[in-house]
């Protein structure tokens, strides 16, 4: 979900807040193959009845839990996003499962995870907001949260080198008026190879892209 270019930076909680009842119709009409992407997003996951543990950052409305819990009906997810009203919404979709799913009003870059907790964390379209030395951090962070062997799964858009550098000179425009201590929703995507890069920079072992369509990907990071 993006907005224009040139437009005024909203604080990502207030962005999401505003546009959270109209948020998966928006999803559905406008992300490129949006069914291919929900669903390859889960299969990464290895179908179980087993009760294993998931974090969602940025989970949102939950789009991408209908096909996690398809593969893995019995795990124990937990949620974390910064808007009330989406995480209102995923509730009310998933209320049937609301006994396995916690829900956390927090931001993922600075809530602590506990150590080697989870077998997977997933997250979608939510982490083309941090510059590359934020993100490493949020990479080291999951890696650390991730049992031996867990795999973070990343579905995100990115971009080539040239609008890269464009997105960070209008990052860097904006932010200069704003309050460096609060979130904005500002798009500052990367390209497919630094994505990779930074994610074997946090220490995940093998990193593989398993899905391309556009300038969506889905990235799985093995630790
Ligand atoms: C585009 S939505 C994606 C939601 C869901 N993952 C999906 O794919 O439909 C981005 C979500 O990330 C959340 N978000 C952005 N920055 C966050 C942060 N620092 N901590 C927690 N949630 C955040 C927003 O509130 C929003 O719900």
């Amino acid at each position: 979900m993006s907005n224009s270019p040139d437009s005024k930076p909203e604080e990502m909680e207030s962005f999401f807040e505003t546009r959270a009842s109209g948020y998966d119709e928006h999803m559905k009409n406008n992300v490129e193959s949006f069914e291919e992407l929900y669903d390859k997003v889960s299969q990464p996951i290895e179908s179980t009845e087993e009760v294993i543990e998931i974090l969602d950052l940025g989970c949102g409305t939950g789009l991408e839990l209908a096909g996690i819990l398809k593969r893995a009906p019995n795990s124990l997810i937990t949620g974390i996003d910064l808007s009330e009203k989406m995480l209102k919404i995923l509730e009310n979709k998933y209320s049937k499962f609301m006994n396995q799913i916690t829900l956390i009003k927090d931001s993922y870059t600075t809530y602590p995870f506990n150590k080697k907790k989870y077998d997977y964390i997933v997250s979608v379209m939510t982490m083309h907001h941090w510059l590359e030395g934020e993100k490493l951090d949020l990479y080291k962070k999951i890696n650390s949260a991730l049992k031996d062997k867990g795999k973070y799964i990343e579905g995100d858009y990115v971009t080539s080198k040239e609008e890269e550098k464009q997105f960070l000179l209008r990052y860097k425009e904006k932010i200069k008026l704003l309050d460096k201590k609060k979130i904005y929703h500002i798009d500052i995507p990367m390209t497919e190879e630094k994505q990779v890069r930074l994610l074997k920079e946090a220490g995940f072992k093998e990193v593989e892209v398993i899905h391309r369509a556009n300038e969506n990907r889905i990235f799985v990071a093995i630790k």
